[in-house]
């Protein structure tokens, strides 16, 4: 049997997917900046992990001002990363190792390089190239009260000339990072085009970048602040470069309208194959908000953000199992979890660093591995890397540019391959990195790991290759276990899973320990994780 709801063709609905930040990922011409022929040669890596499949941030045309989530061209590749032929040449390589290829599309702002944009600003105000973005007149100040995500005001003006004021246009995130006006349709018509672009090279499905903007109450009015709040369109909190939810007034995020962009989009892949997918990046403010983004007939996953949100604590994570369970059973989506990203301080850091960071976050990621649904892992977690404290002229990120808060750089260091200094392989001779490495990761190279067995990468390949022998048959029910306030247990088919998340060792179930993430000696030490079967 094949069509359009055949699970077996549905190879992410259990699947693990390596995030693979491009610029960090491995370079190969000696630049300092990753590329995609650096990535290809690196696959061999994530064949040898166990993933189903790589999901590649943007390495569209650029100016790089958001490091490639400003795109000015979607459908080539920036110099800076090589050429279609090289893109070509990596879903191939893929293809042949059995991994599937997931690539970034970023449909709600161009770059203020976009061919669209550079016309919008000539033409003027009233053209029908204005119209494609969100251009308004304003005299005297900005249309609303809204903020950028990266901090400081969502409107910025152009100038008009001198006979009239500048119209001012919005950008959720960066001011080159321009809104596009989903109501007009030449932009759903474009972004068609860039989905079949993508398609007929071959790729497997599509990460969709902010897939909860796109449209904007019309009117555009005022958010609505809570008393002492400052106005902050959520996503990302850039003082720690975490994230946070709170539920608010959002006018400019999660409209009605942006579920008819994913039906037809849904319609798209299916033409395109059965075996087609698309994942949401959606920061939703519930459950239910983001289950909307993955009913039968829009996109197949969501990221599902309070997974990573969740203190370390068995209550919370409980409660994320059996709320995320809940909401995805009636839709029949398969569950998404995830622990560490590109933008999010990284996990082992979050649990509070050093060993005991380091061995909650591989407990975590044990216990994740065994939920039924998909895990996407950050490139690097398999190396147990912690967040960088970037040294204040080596950041980057845009919303330090434009906050003076730490930003998202410490999450982005290039990866550690080999060898005692930096940059351990990175790219080709001693060229350094964009972002400068640790001159301690030696211990943590992917070389060095790779030869010992108790290492974090033997660990993460362990746990993949027993995942791959139930994570299909040990079917969709979660049946919680009371082992305690501090003990968070679960069956799953044939699995018994236990995560310790209190100070003291706590019994471990019957049964045979399958793999576990820590030592484990009769008991289940504090900040550990078991398989058990
Ligand atoms: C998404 C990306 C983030 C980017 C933003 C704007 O949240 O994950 O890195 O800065 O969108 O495109
Ligand atoms: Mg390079």
């Amino acid at each position: 049997m094949s069509g359009l709801n055949d699970p077996s063709t549905q190879w992410w609905r259990h699947a693990v997917v390596y995030q693979v930040y491009v610029r960090s990922f491995a370079d190969s011409d000696g630049d300092g900046i990753g590329d995609l022929p650096g990535i290809t040669a690196r696959l061999p890596h994530l064949a040898d992990l166990g993933v189903d499949a790589l999901w590649i941030t943007p390495f569209y045309t650029s100016p790089q001002h958001d490091h490639g989530y400003d795109v000015a061209d979607y459908c080539d590749v920036d110099p800076l990363f090589g050429s279609l032929a090289d893109a070509d040449a990596l879903i191939a390589r893929a293809h042949e190792l059995d991994l599937r290829v997931v690539v970034d599309l970023v449909p709600n702002h161009t770059s203020s390089e976009h061919e669209w944009f550079k016309a919008a600003l000539a033409a003027g105000p009233g053209s029908p190239e204005r119209a494609r973005y969100i251009f308004r007149d304003s005299p005297g100040g900005p249309p609303n009260n809204w903020s950028s995500v990266f901090g400081g005001p969502a409107w910025t003006q152009v100038d008009d000339g001198p006979d009239r004021e500048g119209q001012w246009y919005l950008h959720l995130f960066d001011s080159t990072q321009p809104d596009l006006d989903w109501r007009n349709p030449e932009v759903p018509a474009m972004f068609e085009g860039v989905l079949r672009f993508w398609l007929d090279r071959g790729v497997d499905g599509f990460r969709v970048d902010v897939a909860h903007g796109l449209f904007k109450e019309e009117t555009l009015r005022d958010q609505v602040l809570a008393e002492g709040a400052t106005a902050s369109s959520g996503q990302v909190n850039t003082d720690h470069s975490m994230v946070s939810r709170e539920l608010k007034d959002e006018p400019m995020w999660d409209q009605p309208e942006v579920h008819d962009v994913y039906r037809s989009w849904h319609k798209l892949l299916n033409e395109a194959g059965p075996d087609k997918m698309a994942v949401a990046e959606a920061w939703t403010q519930s459950p239910e908000s983001t289950v909307a983004f993955v009913r039968p007939d829009e996109l197949d996953q969501a990221f599902n953000f309070a997974w990573l949100l969740a203190d370390w604590s068995a209550e919370a994570f409980s409660d994320v199992v059996t709320s995320t369970l809940e909401a995805a059973q009636p839709v029949g989506a398969s569950p998404t979890w995830v622990l560490s990203n590109h933008d999010v301080v990284r996990h082992v850091t979050r649990y509070g660093g050093g060993a005991q960071g380091l061995a909650r976050g591989r407990a975590a990621t044990l216990t994740m591995l065994a939920l039924p649904g998909s895990s996407y892992l950050y490139q690097g977690e398999e190396l147990g890397l912690e967040q960088v404290d970037v040294a204040p002229e080596d950041r980057q990120d845009p919303s330090y540019l434009r906050t003076g808060e730490v930003g998202r750089d410490g999450c982005r260091v290039p990866m550690p391959w080999a060898g005692d200094n930096p940059p351990y392989d990175f790219g080709p001779g001693s060229t350094q990195p964009w972002i400068p490495q640790p001159a301690d990761w030696a211990p943590l190279t992917a070389a060095a790991q790779a030869a010992d067995p108790d290492s974090t990468l033997s660990f993460y390949r362990e746990a993949l290759r027993i995942r791959r022998g139930f994570a299909w048959s040990a079917g969709d029910e979660v049946e919680m276990l009371d082992l305690g306030a501090d003990v968070l247990a679960f069956r799953r088919g044939p699995l018994t899973v236990v995560l310790n998340c209190g100070d003291a060792a706590a019994e471990l179930p019957q049964g045979e320990v399958l793999l576990a993430s820590g030592p484990v000696d009769g008991k289940l030490p504090a900040d550990t994780a078991a398989w058990l079967r």
